[in-house]
């Protein structure tokens, strides 16, 4: 299910990459004049947006690309570190504690005893690992697994350190698939790399997916230095990632692409529609986008003690936000601001070897890409 929620968006991306190819290239026109008509082009764009509101951009669209929009290249230039951190107070729109849980469609049942019917209990300490990338995937979607399995997911060791992938599922939901226990089970054995919890596995439940992922962090892997949260449809190029994670701060240490000042959807046939008794206030805090995040293995505790106090909306990326801001610590940027792409990077080796994860469109061949980037010999 997640995948396919990814795969809509990556079709609205590829829209407009294409319109973005369709600007003729006039060859020999001066690249000045050219320049000069993409800065206002620019401006002319940002004012556009600016003076809209978000609502009324694309009711679809994910808090999180508001934000990437916003935070990323001249946008980021453009706003200085000090109007972005605009702090926000203490006051915290969501709370448990002043009032019950409702039967909400916007909340999901979390805090709860949720267990793992599948688990590696000793994985963590057997491995020695450095960092352990978690991939929600939905159970049926074996597929996709031996698709990472052979790719990113495939390098125990990368630079000298142990890389250790799990993937995470909940039960199957939907249209029954005849003997889908055994066959995790199955598979379970054969890989060693599968957790499955007892919620039910479906897109508004991510957040309840993510919150077993801090609990199961916390109670097998709490010797580890990092985790990270990675989804099934991003490449990513694990030695950049371990070269950050090297120079990163050992605690109270999040990063990913953080957004600032996401709207809240206030548009009730948004997908992200979060209503005013919700959560009241007009913007997120800030926030690392679902599609990868790091996180120090100290903020698992931390955060599940804060998860305690703030209401479990149903968008994954911005509970964290909000755990976070209940903590006093916000996410951190990461050291190149390109690193993180929401946006399907287009395939070229040079471009990949520099990023640390990208959304993949759905027309890019994970398996065709990964053989490409490792080919030796072929510099970039
Ligand atoms: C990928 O794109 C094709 C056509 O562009 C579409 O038919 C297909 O449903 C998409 N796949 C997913 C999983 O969204
Ligand atoms: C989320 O999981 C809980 C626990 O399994 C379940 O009660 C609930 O119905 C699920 N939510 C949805 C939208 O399926």
């Amino acid at each position: 299910m997640d995948n396919s929620f990814h795969r809509e968006e990556n079709m609205d991306m590829e829209e407009s990459c294409e319109s973005r190819q369709a600007v003729p290239h006039r060859r020999g026109c001066g690249g000045r004049r050219r320049h000069s008509f993409f800065f206002i082009l620019a401006v002319s764009v940002l004012l556009f947006f600016c003076s809209r509101n978000m609502e009324d951009v694309a009711s679809d669209w994910r808090p999180t690309f508001w934000m990437q929009y916003m935070a990323t290249k001249w946008w980021t230039r453009l706003k200085t570190e000090a109007f972005l951190n605009v702090s926000t107070n203490n006051l915290f729109g969501v709370t448990s504690e002043t009032s019950p849980v409702s039967q909400s469609p916007y909340i999901v049942a979390y805090p709860h005893e949720y267990h793992f019917i599948i688990n590696e209990p000793k994985k963590c300490e057997d491995q020695k690992s450095f960092v352990v990338l978690m991939v929600p995937v939905a159970p049926h979607n074996r597929r996709q697994r031996d698709i990472i399995r052979r790719t990113w997911g495939g390098n125990r060791v990368v630079l000298g350190k142990v890389v250790t992938v799990l993937f995470l599922l909940g039960l199957h939901t939907g249209e029954p698939v005849p003997h889908m226990e055994e066959h995790l089970q199955q598979e379970s054995i054969e890989h060693q790399d599968l957790i499955q919890s007892s919620f039910q596995d479906c897109y508004n439940n991510l957040t309840i997916k993510t919150m077993v992922m801090l609990e199961w962090l916390n109670f097998y892997c709490s010797e580890v230095s990092y985790a990270m949260k990675i989804d099934s449809d991003i490449f990513l190029n694990v030695p950049n990632l371990i070269t950050m994670l090297l120079n990163a701060q050992k605690t109270n240490y999040m990063t990913g692409l953080v957004a600032r000042e996401a709207a809240v959807l206030r548009d009730h046939t948004s997908k992200w529609y979060l209503p005013v008794d919700i959560y009241p206030k007009p913007q997120y805090p800030r926030y690392a986008l679902g599609l990868a995040y790091v996180l120090s293995l100290d903020l698992p505790k931390k955060l599940l003690e804060a998860s305690r106090h703030v209401k479990a909306i149903y968008i994954e990326d911005v509970y964290l936000g909000l755990c976070m801001e209940y903590l006093n610590i916000p996410p951190t940027d990461p050291p190149n601001w390109d690193y993180f792409q929401v946006f399907p990077v287009p395939y070229n080796r040079c471009s990949y070897s520099r990023l640390v994860a990208t959304t993949l469109d759905n027309n890019t061949d994970l398996l065709w890409v990964w053989k490409d980037f490792n080919q030796a010999g072929k510099s970039c």
